[in-house]
């Protein structure tokens, strides 16, 4: 047993920072049919930071308009409230994700680059069996991993014996971590999603990422996180430890209608934009 427990955890939890005002703000409105460009433009811009990462993005080669994009409110208008809701999340949740996860091995950036690489999978994903909800895809791709940051601040202790777990009994690295601490970064990082106040189908995705048959809100949402956090990893994104022995639940992906030539063809497309994603978020 770790020298924490989880409801020793919850508590720590408390610590992180919380989800900006702004990003509930804009979260409420791109949800909201009466809202227009204009209130989006206001509340994004009370944040100078945000507005210059939102612009940056929105002139990336990634979206491809010939034109320079000078506003917010123009940005909005030609990407439209789903994509403006990812990018400010998206630059909201990397100052959290690119701090250094020492007790996972994954070097500063290298969870924010396996985040990302999700997010980008999980959409592709979820086009591809039809899935509508794209966008909130992208998000649970994007958040998956969020409690192993929180656990990396406190489990450095405990982390020699889980290694040791992983490689002398051949076991995942998830099933050490709950060995070992009791609980496992998915569970926390559920708590997390809870904490942030994300839809419930959100917070169910990241609390079973890696046991998808457990979902019962939106099962297809959690096993397209599942199988994106699949992707990202063999493409070699923030492989780190817990990269070794990934088990992918055949019958949730069979169940959600996900082929394996479906993740072929989705490794395919993200590996090809992984260039183009990685200058336009520096
Ligand atoms: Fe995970
Ligand atoms: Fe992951």
């Amino acid at each position: 047993m770790g020298a924490l427990n989880l409801n020793e955890l919850v508590a720590k939890v408390d610590d992180l920072p919380s989800l900006p005002l702004v990003v509930t703000q804009v979260l409420r409105l791109t949800d909201d049919p009466e809202a227009t460009p204009e209130d989006l433009n206001k509340v994004i811009t009370t944040d100078q930071n945000l507005t210059a990462r939102v612009l940056r993005l929105a002139n990336s080669a990634y979206y491809g308009f010939a034109r320079r994009i000078g506003t917010v409110t123009e940005a909005v208008i030609l990407l439209g409230f789903n994509t403006i809701r990812n990018l400010v999340m998206a630059a909201s949740v990397s100052h959290i994700l690119e701090r250094e996860v020492t007790g996972y091995e994954l070097a500063r950036g290298e969870l924010w680059h396996h985040s990302l690489t999700a997010a980008m999978a999980a959409r592709l994903l979820a086009r591809e069996i039809r899935y509508r909800a794209h966008e909130q895809a992208f998000i649970a791709g994007l958040l998956h991993d969020i409690g192993k940051v929180v656990l990396s601040l406190y489990v450095s202790g405990e982390f020699q014996e889980i290694i040791r777990r992983v490689q002398e009994e051949n076991i995942p690295f998830m099933a050490a971590e709950a060995e070992v601490l009791g609980f496992h970064h998915a569970q926390v990082g559920g708590l997390v999603a809870e904490k942030w106040n994300l839809p419930r189908e959100l917070v169910e995705a990241v609390s079973f990422h890696h046991h998808p048959g457990q979902a019962q809100v939106d099962p297809r949402l959690t096993t397209i996180t599942h199988a994106a956090d699949a992707v990202s990893l063999m493409l070699g994104m923030g492989v780190g430890v817990d990269g070794l022995l990934y088990p992918l639940d055949a019958g949730c992906l069979e169940a959600s209608g996900l082929q394996p030539s479906h993740l072929e063809k989705v490794m395919a497309a993200v590996g090809d934009s992984l260039g183009d994603s990685e200058a336009m978020w520096g």
